[in-house]
């Protein structure tokens, strides 16, 4: 593994690989950190041209705990606003001697151009491409999922929302298939659920009591508004009430079900503020965990030469 693109084709011993090799950076009580000296001397620049609080944030902390030099590209004061092409940022920024670039785009495919374009030594993470994909958070998710349940093949997961814009949705479909999750689920409105994913495997449920039955986890996702175009929003109060997850919602799910959702949260809209912050909920552990899950990403490809 030279970049971390996507997670569609990696096998299963790559993401188990992943994931055990995040538990070591992780002490016993699974919130602590350790610093270790892996990546000392490497640059890791931060490329943003997409906001983020999470990701961006524990991208850098990552970097920091293994030792790199970090640099956060502030992209609305970079030279891009001037013209510059995402190549010659590129171009520019390696020679500063990058070893790695984190990439955020609302291009699907932006990280893979910029992979095409830099010398064989530079690696790519992508952080998240349009709708196309966020491999750390779908790693992160099955750290979690693992953490919680142990066992992937016994598992009924329900992914509830707008599934058809979410590039979290598309990562997380092809990690639970391949770690052998025997049921998964996609939830919400005809509009916002791809007419595709039973080709995947995936059954497809519209009504919100019958997708998260009995359901092991449940993933929430937000509405992508900054996605969508005017016909497909829907309102936020009737949205809340046919697939917002209220605690009378969760209790048709199994009864040690945990609620899971990437990030940002909108209260009283997909999600109630009782279920975000209840007992089931397991949202800031994800984001904990994602630490250690991105420390493991760049340590592994950054061992990796072409
Ligand atoms: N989950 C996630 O990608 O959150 P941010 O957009 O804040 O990085």
């Amino acid at each position: 593994l030279i970049h971390l693109l996507s997670i569609e084709g990696l096998p299963r011993a790559v993401l188990t690989h992943i994931l055990d090799t995040a538990s070591t950076f992780l002490a016993v009580n699974d919130r602590e950190v350790k610093k270790v000296p892996l990546l000392r001397g490497k640059s890791v620049f931060n490329l943003f041209f997409e906001n983020s609080t999470r990701t961006r944030t524990t991208f850098e902390i990552a970097a920091k705990r293994l030792s790199a030099d970090v640099i956060n590209l502030d992209i609305a004061k970079s030279s891009a606003s001037k013209g510059e092409s995402l190549l010659d940022t590129i171009s520019n920024l390696s020679a500063m001697h990058a070893d790695m670039f984190v990439v955020r785009h609302s291009e699907s495919g932006a990280p893979y151009l910029i992979a095409q374009h830099c010398a064989p030594h530079v690696h790519v993470v992508n952080a998240g491409d349009g709708r196309h994909a966020h491999p750390t958070q779908g790693l992160l998710d099955m750290y979690t999922i693992r953490h919680y349940k142990k066992d992937f093949t016994r598992l009924r997961v329900a992914i509830v929302g707008d599934i058809v814009h979410s590039r979290v949705a598309r990562s997380d479909i092809h990690a639970l298939t391949t770690l052998g999750v025997p049921e998964i689920r996609a939830v919400g409105p005809k509009t916002l659920v791809p007419g595709n994913l039973s080709e995947m495997g995936v059954q497809v449920h519209h009504d919100m009591a019958e997708g998260i039955r009995d359901a092991d986890v449940i993933i929430m996702l937000r509405l992508q508004n900054e996605r969508m175009s005017g016909a497909m929003l829907p309102s936020a109060g009737e949205y809340f009430k046919s697939y917002g997850l209220t605690e009378e919602k969760l209790a048709l799910a199994a009864p040690d079900c945990i609620v899971m959702h990437p990030g940002p949260i909108n209260r009283g809209v997909e999600i109630d503020s009782a279920v975000a912050d209840g007992r089931h909920s397991v949202i800031l552990p994800q984001v904990t965990f994602g630490i250690a899950v991105r420390m493991a990403v760049m340590s592994i490809i950054a061992g990796n030469e072409a």
